[in-house]
């Protein structure tokens, strides 16, 4: 890879890397499902522990990042790799259509940074853009068309269900009620509509007032809190007798499906949890890598097929 190529790819420091190697144990040959391949930050560290000879299979819905991933992967040769520009809630049907036996699956949920700064995908609010919010661009409904059609009650379900809003209420009205006038149109109408929403004595100082709205909407969008927990069960099921299966979120909505998926599988005596609790980053990479700070990983392992 070029020094141009990588110069343009943005940062995201993979998180948890040491726990992710430890539980999965890879060795030359294996095969392994990244269903969230993202800037391959995992990804690179399982084809250098899978060369030669080993499969990766990698996915991901931002056609951008899985190009970039695709530059970032070039220098190993020695194992055969595969991209799908796919939802991962697609994983299982993509592995049986490869005719995949998977060692190892990962799931590092949630979004990569630099796709949340990125003005152009109008997730950030820190910067004006298009008010459109989805990760797959080629379907679904960016986000300004969906604050322009739900009601003030879809809206402030919303705001509370994935973010916690405290003013969900007050904000949901705002949004209707300047949209009667002027469609919401860029991240700076939304960042607008909510200043004027929350009284400044009762903003909460520690971070960005649009924060939690920008966070719930683009929840809402990518629908990104559907179907995780079947998308584990059906993975897991992919996975060859001693293969391992990991999920590590970064909402309370994910890891709670994650559990769930978790528990399942265990019920059926085929598999086994690695560990009781969740774990969590080191003291030293939270330090390090702040972003990392609300990890939470699970890992499973297929102990009869
Ligand atoms: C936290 S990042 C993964 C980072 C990656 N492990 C690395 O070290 O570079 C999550 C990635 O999953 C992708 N993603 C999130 N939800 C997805 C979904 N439902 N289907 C496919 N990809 C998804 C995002 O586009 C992003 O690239």
């Amino acid at each position: 890879m070029t020094q141009e190529r990588e110069a343009a790819t943005p940062h995201h420091e993979p998180v948890m890397v040491r726990e992710v190697l430890e539980a999965f144990q890879l060795k030359p040959g294996d095969t392994v499902v990244d269903g969230t391949l993202g800037l391959a930050g995992h990804s690179k560290l399982f084809a250098e522990a899978i060369r030669p000879g080993g499969t990766l299979l990698g996915i991901d819905w931002d056609a951008d990042y899985l190009e970039k991933a695709r530059l970032r992967l070039e220098p190993f040769d020695s194992i055969t790799k595969h991209f799908v520009h796919s939802d991962y809630r697609q994983l299982a049907r993509c592995v049986r259509g490869l005719g995949l036996l998977p060692n190892a699956i990962l799931l590092d949920l949630g979004l990569n940074s630099g796709q949340i700064e990125d003005p152009n995908r109008g997730i950030a609010f820190s910067k004006d853009g298009p008010l459109d919010m989805r990760m797959d661009r080629s379907r679904g409904e960016p986000a300004g068309a969906l604050l322009n059609r739900l009601s003030t009650n879809e809206i402030e379900q919303i705001l509370h269900d994935n973010a916690d809003e405290r003013w969900a209420r007050a904000i949901a009205r705002k949004i209707v009620e300047r949209r009667k006038t002027t469609p919401l149109k860029t991240t700076g109408d939304l960042v607008d509509a909510v200043l004027a929403a929350i009284p400044p004595g009762a903003r909460d100082k520690r971070i960005h007032p649009a924060t939690r709205t920008f966070q719930a909407i683009r929840i809402a969008v990518n629908a990104e809190l559907e179907g995780i927990d079947e998308t584990l069960v059906d993975a897991a099921n992919c996975l060859v007798a001693g293969g391992t299966l990991i999920s590590i979120a970064y909402h309370s909505g994910e890891d709670r499906q994650a559990k769930q998926a978790f528990r399942e599988l265990s019920a059926t005596g085929e598999f086994e949890e690695l560990y009781k609790k969740p774990r969590q980053p080191a003291s030293d990479e939270i330090a390090r890598n702040p972003r990392s700070r609300s990890a939470k990983m699970r890992a499973i392992r297929r102990i009869l097929n």
